[in-house]
């Protein structure tokens, strides 16, 4: 198996992408740590499917926006499977308003859990990274940090972050033998589209060539890749996974 041995933080990951991401890394042969902020049943879910598939995996409670928790989450990972190997910053929120609506409380909120988290989690698992035997950084940004998105002021700007911070830390990496890279999804079928409108979404759906929502499948298969030795001399790169959206 492509992931065999190999330990995974994936934050966010009771629910959503984050979920189809820890299940396929899980049935791949890793380790994975699942990262929950509040869905502690969610994340035993996600755990039995795991072992039930034959991986490991163990739940760490910790809002990535607060720093003492994520320390928390390391020492939860470091106890159960040693050092991590791959971590992906997969925890996001949205706080949609129109610009000039917009409260400085829902920029801060997004910029805190999208970016902050991203920080923490970085910061903290850096040394496990860089450390590994070919370490990963894998960030998940969206297609609307390319091309904004109506009311996304605050969400667009922490997604197109993303870029900058994985390019820089690619680069600090580099020497490690460790890489760091973004996937950039398009709309997929999660809690986080269910409350777009259907007419809003549909709209949507009319502008992607392939003519459907992304599963959270189609999204995991590129992070799989990404996490493996496949990859080993791809760094600093913004996978798009959107069906074609910006052709
Ligand atoms: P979701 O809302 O279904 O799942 C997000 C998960 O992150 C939830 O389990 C939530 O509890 C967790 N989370 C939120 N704040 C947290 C915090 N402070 N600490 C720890 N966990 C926290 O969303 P979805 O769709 O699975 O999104 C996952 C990632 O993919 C996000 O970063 C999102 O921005 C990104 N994305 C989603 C797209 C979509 O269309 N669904 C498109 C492009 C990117």
């Amino acid at each position: 198996m492509s992931m065999d041995g190999r330990t995974c933080v994936i934050t966010g990951s009771a629910k959503g992408i984050g979920r189809g991401i820890a299940e396929y890394l899980g049935q791949e042969g890793a380790n994975v740590v699942i990262n929950y902020r509040s869905s502690e049943g969610a994340a035993h879910e996600a755990i039995d499917a795991i072992e039930s598939a034959g991986g490991s995996a163990v739940a760490a409670r910790a809002d990535v926006s607060d720093r003492a928790e994520v320390e928390h989450m390391v020492e939860v990972c470091h106890e159960a499977f040693g050092p991590a190997d791959v971590l992906v910053n997969n925890a996001g929120i949205t706080a949609d308003k129109q610009f000039t609506e917009m409260s400085r409380e829902e920029w801060d909120r997004v910029m805190d859990v999208n970016l902050g988290g991203v920080f923490n989690c970085t910061q903290l698992f850096y040394d496990d990274i860089w450390n590994a035997d070919e370490g990963r950084l894998i960030n998940i940004s969206s297609v609307v940090g390319k091309q904004g998105n109506f009311g996304q002021a605050n969400y667009a700007a922490a997604k197109s972050g993303m870029f900058g911070f994985t390019r820089t830390i690619a680069l600090e990496l580099a020497q490690g033998g460790s890489t760091a890279n973004c996937v950039a999804p398009g709309f997929t079928a999660t809690d986080m589209v269910e409350g777009v409108p259907d007419k809003v979404l549909d709209r949507i759906i009319a502008g992607i060539p392939l003519e459907r929502l992304a599963t959270v499948e189609d999204i995991a298969a590129v992070v799989r890749f990404l996490a493996s030795e496949d990859s080993s001399y791809v760094t600093g790169e913004v996978i798009d996974v959107n069906g074609g959206m910006d052709l």
